[in-house]
């Protein structure tokens, strides 16, 4: 069953530059999509887009979340729907601890702390959130908050970026699990196609200057890019299964 539909979705931000053209997708309940695309092609920005960030106007085309059209929804409606994001540069907030964003989002206090073990986050609980965290302790945090928001579609971006070798185990175990516990979805950004090696994803899309141009099996997709680099990707029919 279709779980997200994508249609010849174009964005443009509020200064009308045109980051997003003609994107189509879909990700099936249960389904771990990977997004691939060298730095500035939009993968970021599609994300953003899905989750209904304001600097990022929907000018064409139209998203469909469990048949519902969310595309004009504002993100705090698209969270209560079942979507949530992990960003790729989580940002510090002074004020508010680690552990009191943990209460507001959680819906079971005993998984939440177990979640908290697990991700080894302990001792983070009583800071205040990202603050002075190096690169690897955000992502686990964001992960955590993104985990325990009990999201049906799990967008991450970049979960791999930064991580050193145990944590990404973790974190890639941890968003393998709760997919299948879960039954959901997961859009996952990567460059080097680390987390494929703890999380089961087949089919992949690769952007470039804002357009997905093509689709297919993600393993053959991440030799390509690793083999030939993007260049190859712009002539690659082979792949394309829409
Ligand atoms: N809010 C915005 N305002 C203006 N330009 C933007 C905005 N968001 C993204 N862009 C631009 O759109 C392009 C795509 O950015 P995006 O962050 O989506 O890339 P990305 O594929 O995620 O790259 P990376 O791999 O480096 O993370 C970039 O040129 C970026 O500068
Ligand atoms: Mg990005």
């Amino acid at each position: 069953m279709t779980l997200l539909k994508i249609e010849n979705l174009e964005v443009k931000t509020e200064e009308k530059k045109e980051i997003l053209k003609n994107i189509n997708m879909n990700i099936n309940s249960g389904e771990i999509i990977i997004l691939f695309g060298p730095n500035g092609s939009g993968k970021t920005s599609l994300l953003k887009s899905i989750i209904g960030l304001p600097n990022y106007k929907k000018t064409k085309g139209r998203i469909l979340f469990n048949g519902k059209d969310i595309t004009e929804k504002k993100p705090n409606e698209i969270q209560k729907e079942g979507i949530a994001l992990a960003f790729q540069n989580p940002p510090e907030i002074k004020g508010v601890k680690l552990k009191e964003i943990i209460s507001i989002i959680s819906k079971n206090s005993v998984e939440a702390m177990h979640a908290v073990e697990e991700l080894k986050l302990k001792k983070f609980l009583e800071r205040d959130i990202n603050v002075n965290f190096s690169g690897g302790e955000k992502k686990r945090a964001e992960i955590l908050q993104l985990l325990l928001m009990e999201p049906k579609l799990l967008l991450v971006d970049e979960p791999d970026s930064g991580v050193d070798i145990e944590s990404m185990k973790l974190l890639g175990k941890k968003i393998n699990d709760y997919v299948k516990k879960k039954k959901a979805s997961a859009i996952i950004i990567t460059h080097q196609g680390e987390i494929l090696k703890h999380v089961k994803a087949k089919k992949g899309y690769v952007m470039l200057d804002g357009e997905i141009i093509c689709s297919g099996n993600v393993k053959k997709i991440l030799r390509s890019i690793k083999k030939n680099g993007y260049e190859r990707c712009m002539n690659c029919k082979m792949l394309i299964k829409k």
